[in-house]
């Protein structure tokens, strides 16, 4: 095909994964990327079922595409992602002027399915099972030095709460040879961080095992592995699951040089009955207890969480527990959601739905905690010298963006190439960024 293609992601960073090999599948094919809207031939939306108001954003999008779509019938849209896979048929019955619904396991076959939909008009395929991982596709990527890599897709949990199990199927893991050879491959193109993704990264490999044999975690080994690559500087991962960590983990984290001093490590709800209620195997202080070693083992390690506030049932008591572990263990940062019931889920159907007004006090008083844990943690950091790696230009242009080993923002004043490693000292904090200027490099008599 030739012209030009627009991809609007929502969502998580599988999804950001799915649309860089979105974006790569379309380049192959001789296509190129639009600035907007009005300049493009193919629009796809790739979709998030996760959070409320998913499909009322996906159906208002669509809505606006209508009248492109009746002046230029040559306009092929896509939907993609999470809702695709869970909403089906119902998209093009709401809509009829979408050209193809590409669920999550069908994302190799978009290039056909919009062929086919050339010269038969509108397609779906949302078939239920993984048979090529898109990490296998051509990308297409935003910055040359960084780069998601996929080590497992789906999920074998059953959080009462989530609607992923359904909508990305169980876990299947990359062979670890594969994995290895694509970081391999990224690494001699330059890549210097690679963010390895999943939804539990924890039980990667454990459908690969022989049925008998052991279920022992490949993850810690994959660390070890990729840390050997030539020319890597930095590995991140994301995300791991409290329930299955394992000190193996922490070990291979502690010793893998290249592996960065950040976890995301999900919380959920610090109230021991709403983690059972939850379907989240561990409690409170089995979760600090974590925390503690993953801290002992790497100091200056930063963590970051996921909150969900308000599940079915939450008691102001419960709500407490939350915030006393949230102060306890001081998170470097924090994604907190208001709960939010996704039908076909468990917890959509518990007794006990809390009403808007009590879930949106709490949520605030939350946010209103971590803001000053996040800053306190922050401050911490000012006078240090740190290695950053830039990204790009900062805010309104006017100063560097980069990052921290352990994931902090940090605005620099000067400006410097994407993906330039940089010596910062800290020169002050806000609750999500740092700022700090360059150190200048010795200079060699
Ligand atoms: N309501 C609110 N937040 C949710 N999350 C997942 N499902 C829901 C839901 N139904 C949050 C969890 C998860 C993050 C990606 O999104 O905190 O870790
Ligand atoms: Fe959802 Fe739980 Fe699986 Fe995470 S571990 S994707 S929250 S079911």
């Amino acid at each position: 095909m030739d012209g030009r293609y627009l991809i609007r992601t929502f969502g998580c960073q599988m999804n950001e994964h799915d649309s860089e090999r979105i974006g790569g599948m379309l380049r192959a094919d001789g296509m190129r990327p639009a600035r907007d809207v009005a300049d493009a031939r193919v629009v796809v939306l790739n979709t998030c079922a996760i959070r409320e108001n998913a499909d009322n954003r996906l159906y208002g999008n669509l809505g606006h595409l209508k009248p492109l779509k009746a002046k230029d019938p040559d306009l092929r849209i896509v939907v993609a992602g999470c809702l695709a896979q869970k909403d089906q048929g119902t998209i093009q019955e709401r809509a009829p002027w979408v050209d193809v619904v590409v669920g999550t396991h069908a994302l190799p076959h978009l290039l056909d399915l919009l062929r086919r939909a050339e010269r038969e008009g509108p397609q779906m395929d949302v078939r239920e099972y993984t048979e090529l991982f898109p990490s296998a596709l051509p990308a297409a990527r935003d910055d040359a030095f960084r780069a998601w890599v996929s080590i497992a897709v789906g999920c074998d949990n059953a959080c009462t709460f989530c609607i992923v199990p359904f909508v990305r199927g169980a876990q299947r893991s990359r062979a670890i040879g594969d994995v290895l050879a694509e970081v391999q491959g990224l690494a001699r193109n330059g890549v210097v961080e690679v963010t390895l993704l999943g939804q539990n990264v924890n039980t990667y490999g454990r459908d690969l095992s022989v049925p008998g044999s052991s279920r022992r975690s490949l993850f810690a080994e994959l660390l070890r592995r990729v840390n050997e690559v030539d020319g890597l500087r930095r590995i991140r991962f994301t995300s791991p699951h409290p329930h299955d960590f394992t000190p193996d983990v922490v070990e291979a984290m502690a010793e893998s040089e290249k592996v960065c001093e950040h976890i995301h490590f999900p919380l959920q709800s610090g109230s021991d009955a709403v983690l059972r209620a939850m379907q989240r195997s561990y409690r409170r202080e089995r979760y600090l207890g974590w925390l503690e070693r993953i801290r002992e083992a790497i100091p200056g390690i930063a963590v970051s969480t996921d909150i969900i506030v308000g599940f079915p049932g939450e008691t102001e008591r419960d709500f407490e527990d939350t915030l006393d572990v949230v102060e306890r263990a001081g998170f470097d940062s924090a994604y907190t959601f208001q709960y939010s019931p996704r039908p076909g889920t468990r917890a959509a159907t518990m007794p006990d739905q809390l009403p808007k007004e009590v879930v949106q006090e709490r949520f605030d008083r939350l946010v209103t905690l971590q803001e000053r844990i996040s800053l306190e943690r922050a401050r911490g950091q000012v006078g240090s010298e740190v290695e950053v790696l830039v990204e790009g230009e900062g805010r309104r242009g006017l100063s560097t963006q980069s990052r921290t080993r352990t994931n902090r923002i940090v605005h620099l004043a000067e400006p410097f190439d994407p993906g330039t490693f940089v010596t910062a000292r800290v020169t002050g904090a806000a609750a999500h960024h740092l700022t700090g200027e360059a150190v200048p490099t010795p200079v060699l008599a």
